[in-house]
């Protein structure tokens, strides 16, 4: 696995690569679990060559926010990526991705999507997450990149980003892999307490329980949500939002053919989760 520390030696690794060769690319944060390996195995299913990224993206960090506290596991994470047949890892330094700093720097902006959910909650949050993204995607040109449904909003914020600026890449979004109590995968589930691993996955099991409800009943909407949300409160969480949307453009009140997803995130302590189920049609 070739380790690529800088942009001019991903670029140049990228450089050699003969024309006919496709490339996958999963970007992350690092701290890599089996969701993340998901996304390595789905490119090698998908590309000849599977390249990660591993940068923890200041500018996708609000004040206040864990960026400092954020698990970097480096050696870990790159014999995780080894093991999972990774050809290339990329893991440029912050000054590398930001020379001139973050204030001043030119940034992708989505409109409408990122208004709503984790966008509304998280002001800013997308605007870093597209800004780095649309440069990791110049640096790296795959062919395809691989995203995971668990950060659903994020897919779909990427998707329109990469239709609206013609960049030349597919968007393939990967299932959420969950650990067997149902909790989805997250770097962040490492912050819990024992007590609070131990709730954590009612929060999964509340969605598919919204989710099944409104698959099999005629109940309404925002009534099984505001049930959803008071067992959730019950049960020691806070709900940030709990949402039925459309997945095609995030919107509320869908039609009877659009299909929906419930949007949740929620905080156990001081740490926050999200999770979605989408209720196919
Ligand atoms: P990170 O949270 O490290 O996630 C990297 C990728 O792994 C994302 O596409 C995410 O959706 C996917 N992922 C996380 N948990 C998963 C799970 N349980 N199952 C399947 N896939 C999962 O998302 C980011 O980093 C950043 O915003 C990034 C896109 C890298 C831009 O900085």
């Amino acid at each position: 696995m070739e380790i690529l520390r800088t942009v001019d030696d991903m670029r140049g690794w990228r450089a050699r690569l003969s024309q006919d060769i496709r490339v996958g690319f999963a970007p992350t944060m690092g701290n890599l679990h089996a969701g993340h390996v998901s996304l390595i195995h789905t490119a090698k299913a998908h590309a000849d060559l599977a390249v990660a990224s591993i940068f923890v993206n200041p500018m996708q960090f609000g004040p206040g926010e864990d960026l400092e506290s954020y698990p970097r596991t480096l050696e870990v994470d790159l014999a995780k990526l080894q093991a999972a047949g990774a050809d290339a890892v990329f893991i440029p330094r912050v000054e590398d991705i930001y020379p001139e700093g973050i204030d001043q720097h030119t940034s992708v902006d989505v409109p409408d999507l990122t208004d709503v959910l984790c966008g509304a909650q998280r002001p800013g949050h997308f605007r870093g997450v597209t800004t780095v993204v649309s440069k990791l995607l110049g640096v790296v040109r795959p062919h395809i990149a691989f995203f995971g449904a668990k950060d659903l909003q994020q897919v779909l914020v990427i998707k329109k980003m990469v239709r609206d600026l013609l960049i030349n890449v597919e968007i393939v979004t990967v299932p959420t892999l969950r650990d067997p109590d149902g909790l989805a995968m997250s770097s962040r589930n490492g912050y819990l307490t024992p007590e609070e691993r131990a709730l954590a996955p009612n929060f999964a099991a509340a969605l598919t329980a919204c989710a099944l409800t409104l698959q099999n009943t005629s109940s309404d909407v925002s009534e099984t949500i505001d049930i959803a949300k008071k067992a959730l409160e019950d049960n020691g969480f806070t709900v940030d939002y709990l949402e039925a949307r459309r997945t095609s453009d995030l919107s509320l009140s869908p039609a009877p053919n659009d299909e929906i997803a419930i949007f949740g995130a929620v905080y156990l302590g001081t740490t926050r989760l999200i999770d979605n189920r989408v209720i196919p049609i």
